[in-house]
């Protein structure tokens, strides 16, 4: 596979997204489409392309919202791993390697290059001031402090760098600071940490930074910022216990920056992955032959740590490639904010997958991709480009050729002398070089303009030809029409393919050609059709798209009422494999008996619960509820789930609660029967429970949400009883079951919350 000297080899570095929440389409158009374009492209050519990129597992984004879930960061890193890698791969983004972060080869990568810096002194130990919280009694990392952007006043600042300007921080630069556990403001003090000696890269960073006079603008003045500031000597170790470990004896209470390991990822990755293909020393060959082009594709706050940083690391360390470029974007907007999880809806990739098909989502993407400047998401806008452009021009032509084709001739017809399609090739050949020399300068979206411009073309090629009449005077010369209009769709289907891989390689049968678009490469736009070859039967690749149900009336989940309605009606009805997870699964009532504060955790609680059998429940809900509240509460509980110490206190079991942080929401509600049904009732919704002890991520592997019902009636021993207007049930796919006890009692929300909202 990697073997042919002739092709050019590159190397992707796709920013590795934090394994802490769910990837939305922000992510998608800022940095992870993108590379999988050029990526394509490329390989298209016949380069060879590694590409690796990973879950950012560590830092504080991970254990902050695990404190927020009273779990570990670990469950939240590889429960975000797992789901994000699947939307990655659902959306056809083809990586030689996503990884992760906490393994044991990045851990060996890093600490290597920590020792090698270490050793030609390029990192020393200094004293620093840190933030501390003497109410929490602990140092507080970077995104622990919040407060008011000393540059550009913008409020809600992390303590280490400024989203909105770019400008990174000191201690004690940001202004109002505050502690996030508590609010309190916190004090300074003392502590030892590593320093990367960055003041000693000034001048190499500088002749490296020489020739770049091809970097984006914002890549350019993002970097000239930082430098102008002047290359600050930065440390690189923290004081927290999720990371990478310090490879020096004495610091063990302090790991290695998150974004100082995280940049070694590139390189740890091309490491595993040589690894995996069995060929160890292959990443050698994109990392240590200078003539391989490096390519680093992110979002604009990631800029400086990818062209100062990491280049810096690399030079450090020694004879490894920089990169070469940095087509880093701006964002992508919802209503002019930052996309984020927690704004603009069902924006997170899981659930756009649900409602468009990934290759209409990658073309709106790519014609929005926010590559100079912030770009305005919606749902109408997607609706308008789709259906105007991508089915109109590009579906159309492809449409009406093949079909047209298929039925008056069944086979690719006679090109003849070629004079059409003489004509044709010039034209496809002009488009192929402008696409060319964009895609070259990863201006993506002017690429894929070349592309719809071809299409457009098609269209009026065809109709001008005026086949529908041409078939019925001249049968021969209306096939050499269709030859040259056939050549167009082959011709598309290669180009668009780094855009729209599926429907490109549907096209790719319905022309009847075997292999895919990238089999058969770049430079066989022009190469003919095999004549006289059958046509299957096509049919349309692309169909109008309609608003998300919710953006047109508001909220709607008339879907999932209908289906839990179903399965009322049919309680008894063979449940797919799938629901296997939730079989695992051994859910049953409990009464929480007592409740106290963690001693040592500002979010949890140490509650005893009385479930047949006492257990004692570590559980996040300090922020959501009083303890007189949870007193003599009827909950569920996970019951076989394997005990663990949840800051020093053993918790044996999890209490199930909604949260709809995902849908934009703050609340976090607890779920309890919704009938006084005895203390230990199994929660089993008819299913055969095995009750084998689970460890936490089994747990994750559950899809469990909050959904609105019909209120319908259900037949049960009971009579003619109602179920509640919301309940909790368990989803697979498009399948639906509701949580209960198989006997009228269904698990229900102690307070209002979002339709949707997950339980966990
Ligand atoms: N996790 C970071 C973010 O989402 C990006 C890390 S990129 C890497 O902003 F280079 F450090 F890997
Ligand atoms: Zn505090």
């Amino acid at each position: 596979m990697f073997s042919n000297d002739k092709m050019a080899k590159i190397f992707i570095g796709v920013a590795w997204p934090y394994a802490n929440g769910i990837i939305h389409l922000g992510h998608m158009a800022g940095s992870l489409l993108p590379p999988d374009i050029f990526n394509r492209y490329n390989r298209m050519k016949g380069n060879e392309v590694l590409m690796v990129s990973g879950s950012d597992q560590h830092g504080t984004p991970i254990t902050r919202s695990a404190d927020k879930e009273g779990t570990t960061p670990e469950a939240i890193a590889d429960r975000y791993h797992r789901i994000n890698k699947k939307a990655i791969e659902d959306m056809r983004i083809e990586f030689s390697l996503f990884t992760k972060t906490h393994t044991d080869n990045h851990k060996e990568t890093v600490q290597d290059v920590f020792r090698t810096l270490l050793g030609k002194n390029l990192l020393y130990v200094k004293e620093t001031m840190q933030y501390y919280c003497e109410k929490c009694s602990r140092f507080l990392p970077d995104r622990y402090v919040e407060g008011t952007c000393p540059k550009c006043g913008a409020a809600n600042t992390r303590s280490d760098q400024c989203d909105s300007c770019g400008t990174t921080f000191e201690t004690g630069d940001l202004k109002d600071a505050v502690c996030v556990h508590c609010g309190s403001p916190p004090d300074i003090r003392g502590t030892e940490h590593y320093f990367l000696r960055l003041s000693a890269f000034r001048d190499d960073l500088l002749e490296y930074l020489k020739d770049k006079t091809y970097w984006r603008p914002n890549v350019e003045t993002f970097t000239t910022n930082w430098l102008k500031d002047g290359l600050k000597d930065r440390p690189i170790t923290r004081d927290m216990e999720w990371g990478i470990p310090v490879p020096a004896d004495g610091w063990d209470s302090k790991v290695i920056y998150v974004w100082f390991e995280a940049v070694i990822g590139y390189l740890s990755a091309s490491k595993e992955f040589s690894k995996i293909t069995g060929d160890e020393d292959l990443w050698k060959k994109f990392w240590c032959d200078e003539s391989v082009k490096h390519y680093y594709f992110l979002g604009k706050d990631n800029i400086p740590f990818h062209s100062i940083i990491w280049p810096s690391i690399l030079m450090g360390y020694g004879s490894l490639n920089l990169p070469y470029d940095i087509p880093a974007n701006e964002y992508l907007t919802f209503k002019g904010e930052k996309l984020s999880k927690s704004r603009g809806g069902s924006i997170d990739m899981p659930s756009v997958l649900e409602k468009y098909d990934a290759d209409v989502i990658r073309y709106y993407l790519s014609v929005t991709m926010p590559d100079t400047h912030d770009t305005e998401f919606s749902w109408e806008d997607l609706q308008v480009k789709v259906n105007n452009e991508l089915v109109s021009a590009l579906g159309n032509y492809y449409h009406r050729c093949l079909s047209f084709t298929k039925k008056n001739y069944g086979v690719i017809p006679d090109k003849r002398k070629g004079e059409e399609l003489s004509a044709v090739t010039e034209e496809i050949e002009k488009a192929r070089s402008e696409y060319d020399a964009y895609m070259e300068k990863c201006d993506l979206k002017k690429a894929l303009k070349a592309v719809m411009d071809l299409s457009r073309y098609g269209n009026r090629y065809f109709d001008s030809k005026k086949p529908w009449a041409l078939v019925k005077e001249d049968k021969e010369k209306c096939g050499e029409v269709l030859n040259a209009s056939l050549q167009i769709v082959k011709a598309l289907a290669i180009m668009a393919w780094p855009f729209m891989p599926s429907s490109s390689e549907k096209i790719w049968k319905f022309l009847g050609l075997g292999g895919t678009p990238l089999d058969s490469g770049l430079a066989s736009c022009t190469s003919p059709l095999p004549e006289g070859a059958e046509l299957p039967e096509p049919v349309p690749v692309y169909t109008k798209v309609e608003l998300p149900k919710e953006e047109e009336k508001g909220k709607d989940e008339k879907g999932k009422e209908s289906k839990a309605k179903k399965e009322q009606d049919a309680p008894k009805k063979e449940l797919p494999e799938a629901f296997n997870d939730m079989k695992r699964l051994d859910i049953r009532v409990a009464e929480i008996i007592e409740a106290e504060d963690h001693p040592d955790a500002e979010k949890l609680f140490r509650l005893k619960v009385n479930v047949g059998e006492e257990r004692q429940i570590v559980a996040g809900l300090r922020a959501f509820y009083k303890k007189e509240e949870l007193i003599g509460r009827k909950v569920l509980m996970v019951f076989n789930l394997k005990p663990a110490k949840l800051r020093g206190l053993m918790s044996q079991g999890m209490l199930l609660a909604a949260d709809d942080e995902e849908l934009g929401g703050s609340t976090v509600a607890l779920l309890t029967p919704s009938k006084n049904v005895n203390n230990g009732m199994r929660f089993t919704c008819g299913l055969d429970i095995n009750g084998n002890e689970i460890e936490y991520k089994d747990f994750q592997k559950a899809v469990i949400k909050v959904i609105s019902t019909d209120g319908g009636s259900f037949g049960g021993n009971t009579g003619n009883e109602k179920v509640p207007p919301m309940v909790a049930a368990v989803i697979d796919g498009s399948e639906c079951i509701l949580l209960s006890d198989g006997n009228g009692c269904f698990a229900v929300t102690d307070r209002e919350i979002k339709d949707g909202a997950n339980v966990r």
